[in-house]
């Protein structure tokens, strides 16, 4: 009786520090999940605001949302990064071939590097455009570029652009997460679920 008490508490240790190494960690999960809801909210906003022919008080609305969320998404991903950096994801599972794990790197890295060139192309369209970033004015923030035409035009282009492929890679990352958890039912999408607790680390 005793001993059977005993392997259900070895067992009950060994399956959580199971769960511990296959999942990512709790504030990396909670962090991927915020982003990706804000991210998803950002892009439509984004893409709808600078249609012609919208109600000026909703495309003014858009505007400052889009703006002041996008300088908040790129606050999040500097505390991601340093995050990971300090906390290596854990190890890709085994179920996964060698090409499908350097697919995958290669998309993450590409995210991680639009993710700051995207926000930081807004930024620099918008003040050297001589426009408002309500939240960063308030703070009394200067502006870190100088006001110019020319650079807000090469802003916008760069921030369009490489906003296009962001959208694409989020497409192709999405359908890959789907794929694992509804087709393969391998365990790669609860590495990153749930968003908040789940026993880790
Ligand atoms: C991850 C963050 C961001 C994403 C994914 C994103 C994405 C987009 C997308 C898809 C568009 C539509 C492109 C177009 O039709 O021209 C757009 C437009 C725009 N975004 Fe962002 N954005 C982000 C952050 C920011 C930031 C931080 C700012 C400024 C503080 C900003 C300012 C703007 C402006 C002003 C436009 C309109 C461009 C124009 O026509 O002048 N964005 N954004």
């Amino acid at each position: 009786m005793k001993c059977k008490g005993l392997d259900l508490v070895r067992f009950k240790e060994a399956k959580a520090d199971g769960m511990t190494q296959s999942r990512y960690t709790g504030p990396a999960r909670g962090l991927h999940w915020l982003m990706a809801v804000l991210i998803l909210l950002t892009i439509p906003a984004g893409l709808i605001m600078v249609q012609p022919g919208l109600d000026r008080s909703f495309q003014n609305w858009l505007f400052i949302y889009h703006k002041n969320v996008g300088v908040l998404l790129l606050l999040l991903i500097v505390v991601r990064l340093l995050w990971r950096l300090r906390n290596p994801p854990p190890p890709k599972p085994s179920s996964l071939t060698a090409i499908q794990v350097r697919i995958a790197e290669l998309t993450h890295k590409a995210m991680y590097a639009l993710l700051f060139v995207v926000p930081i192309a807004g930024y620099v369209r918008v003040k050297a455009g001589g426009f408002p970033i309500e939240s960063l004015d308030a703070l009394n923030i200067p502006s870190l570029v100088p006001r110019s035409e020319a650079l807000a035009e090469v802003a916008k282009t760069v921030h369009y652009g490489f906003g296009l492929l962001l959208m694409a890679l989020i497409a192709m990352h999405i359908g890959a997460a789907l794929f694992h958890t509804m087709v393969k039912q391998d365990g790669v999408f609860s590495r990153m679920w749930p968003p908040v607790g789940g026993g880790t680390r």
